[in-house]
């Protein structure tokens, strides 16, 4: 399965801090914040990706990500000229998809939680349609909003509802089979003028071929859209690693966990960062396994 990072967008809810860079490398805490999405792909097992920003930006992630071989992965680069919408990154991907299955993450989500990484390997495996990951919330009607039926089939689908019919917001983490590229070639821009997710995600619906997975309670979904919850973010971030001395989307370490790159380079790549508590933490991690 190909994976996508859609980091593009205007980050207007952010003025004036991403006037001159990308929302997607602010720090949430200690970490660029494209580090969360990027490692939930890797948490799937999916190592061939494809990072889409904006032109201004894209030169940033390739400085900050480069062609992956650090982390065992693979990475390439493109432009989304326009925030034509999220859709559009099928379109912009359609020659690095090729006939592959292929995972989204939006730039700005993070996900944390027990069994993430199973929970992925698991959905990845087989899918047949779309696996969309719903997550509990309390104010619904901001959201894309899906109600399950029998064995997680997605029953429908609304767009910010006033009368939501479930509490279960669609996040921004999207599985897809290869027909998502003919798909999004075939949906047409919504009045605001954006080629909508949901309305991909109403074809395979109507198909009868869309699943919903619950995060479930144990999980933290969060975006960092806005000045609180970024900051909310970093704040989330920052208690639990303080408080279980792990870190969380430490992309070497999961390279090194799933791997993707053995205990000598996880610990060589450390060496190079020694002088901050993120670099002693990869030589600690990569001598405890030795
Ligand atoms: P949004 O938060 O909906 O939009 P935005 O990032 O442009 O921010 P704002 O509303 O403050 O102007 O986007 C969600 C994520 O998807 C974010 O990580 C950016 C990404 N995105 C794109 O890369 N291209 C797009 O065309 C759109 C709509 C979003």
């Amino acid at each position: 399965m190909k994976g996508i990072v859609l980091a593009g967008g205007s980050g207007t809810r952010l003025y004036p801090l991403t006037h001159a860079v990308s929302k997607h490398v602010l720090p949430v805490y200690n970490k660029p914040m494209i580090y969360y999405p990027l490692s939930v792909l890797m948490l799937g097992g999916i190592r061939e990706i494809l990072v889409i920003s904006t032109p201004s930006h894209i030169e940033l992630f390739r400085a900050l990500l480069g062609d992956g071989s650090r982390l065992g992965l693979s990475i390439e680069y493109a432009e989304q000229p326009r925030a034509n919408g999220i859709a559009e990154a099928f379109i912009i991907g359609s020659s690095y998809i090729g006939n592959d299955p292929v995972a989204l993450v939006l730039g700005d989500n993070i996900f944390h939680g027990p069994g993430l990484s199973a929970l992925l390997h698991d959905q990845v495996k087989n899918v047949d349609g779309c696996v969309l990951f719903g997550y509990a919330v309390r104010d619904p009607e901001r959201y894309g909003v899906g109600e399950t039926g029998e064995q997680g089939r997605l029953i429908s689908l609304e767009e910010k509802p006033s009368a939501p019919r479930s509490n279960l917001a669609i996040t921004g983490l999207y599985l897809y089979d290869n027909d998502v590229v003919d798909i999004a070639r075939n949906v047409r821009p919504s009045p605001r003028g954006e080629l909508e997710i949901t309305d991909v995600n109403r074809v395979y619906l109507q198909q009868g071929r869309a699943r919903l997975v619950d995060l479930g309670r144990g999980f933290a979904w969060l975006d960092a859209g806005t000045h609180d919850a970024l900051l909310q973010a970093g704040q989330y971030v920052q208690v639990l690693e303080e408080r279980q001395g792990v870190r969380i989307a430490c992309l070497e370490e999961i390279a090194f966990r799933m791997g993707f790159i053995d205990a000598a380079a996880c610990y060589e790549r450390g060496r190079q960062l020694q002088n901050s508590e993120y670099g002693t933490y990869l030589m600690a991690i990569a001598h405890a396994d030795r």
